[in-house]
């Protein structure tokens, strides 16, 4: 067997070093007061649950921060993922380095890397990209009613008993249809999207937007109903964009990317993404 010593490029003090670090850094799972867990897969070590939350049937990652009050049900929660107090998520699937802010209720929903989304969201069976950043008070989806029938009472025509009881033997209205947002989207303080809708990779919504219709990639759309104002990028650099996926890179690429991704002139970013091909 080679020797830690005799591999070259690897100070063998240093290795001993970080191994003693990861030893002593790592704990278990740190839990507030009355916080239950019930049923949960993995709660991995080095993550903290604030107090008077619970947690069933799901699955933490390692330096995950989860606030007080929070109720956490069939979800999966990869590393490093932030969530905040009063909330409740229930079957989503979280990847890493996601954050959400206070007073969430997030349901059926799976929102990928790198997007963070402010306090106050509502989220009902949504698809959510990498590198989104959702403003405060968001709603998606949430369901809608019949506006052709008798009555748009849902005791006429769902089996989810919302006021406790129901009049249907089956359901008879598809009250809830996903919401797909892209990667990369900006979305503005207190909007709402309408179930089904898609919203297309690099758009921007502005700020108290009613979004009603599908929004093309790279649109900036505002309003009620929300129209669109502009394009951020002509045709040719939207379909360069498109073709690129830049928000699947791997972290080294991004972070070398970083400083023609943070600057207006699109060619130049184009360019430099020609070159380190
Ligand atoms: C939409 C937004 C990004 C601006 O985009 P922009 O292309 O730079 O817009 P401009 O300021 O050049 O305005 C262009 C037009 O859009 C209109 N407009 C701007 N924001 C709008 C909005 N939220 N809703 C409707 N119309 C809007 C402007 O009045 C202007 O109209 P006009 O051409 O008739 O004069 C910005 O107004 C916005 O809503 N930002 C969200 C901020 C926010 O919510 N932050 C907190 C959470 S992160």
């Amino acid at each position: 067997m080679v020797g830690i010593a005799a591999i070259p490029g690897i100070n063998p003090m240093r290795f001993l070093y970080m191994r003693v670090r990861a030893f002593f850094r790592t704990k278990g799972p740190t839990l507030g007061k009355q916080t239950r867990l019930i049923d949960c897969g993995c709660v991995a070590d080095n993550c903290q649950i604030g107090e008077c939350s619970n947690l069933q049937a799901s699955s933490i990652g390692e330096f995950v921060r989860i606030g007080r009050n929070s109720r956490i049900r069939r979800s999966h929660i990869d590393d490093n993922v932030y969530i905040g107090n009063d909330g409740a998520l229930e079957h989503n699937r979280i990847k890493c380095y996601v954050s959400i802010a206070d007073r969430y209720s997030i349901v059926n929903t799976s929102i990928d890397s790198y997007t963070y989304i402010s306090y106050g969201a509502r989220i009902v069976e949504a698809s959510i990209g990498r590198f989104c950043s959702i403003g405060p008070n968001i709603i998606v989806g949430h369901g809608d009613h019949p506006t052709d029938y008798m009555s748009t009472s849902p005791v006429f025509f769902s089996l989810m008993k919302q006021c406790g009881i129901t009049f249907c033997k089956e359901q008879a209205f598809s009250e809830v249809k996903p919401v797909i947002i892209g990667h990369d989207v900006w979305i503005g303080a207190n909007v709402f999207i309408r179930g089904g809708i898609r919203i297309g990779n690099g758009a921007i919504i502005g700020a108290g937007a009613v979004v009603t219709k599908d929004v093309p990639a790279y649109a900036i759309v505002g309003g009620v109903p929300a129209k669109i104002i502009r394009y951020r990028f002509n045709e040719e650099a939207i379909e360069q964009l498109q073709k690129m996926e830049w928000w699947h890179w791997d972290e080294v690429t991004l972070r070398n990317a970083q400083d023609v991704m943070a600057q207006t002139d699109i060619n130049r970013f184009l360019q430099w993404v020609n070159d380190n091909a």
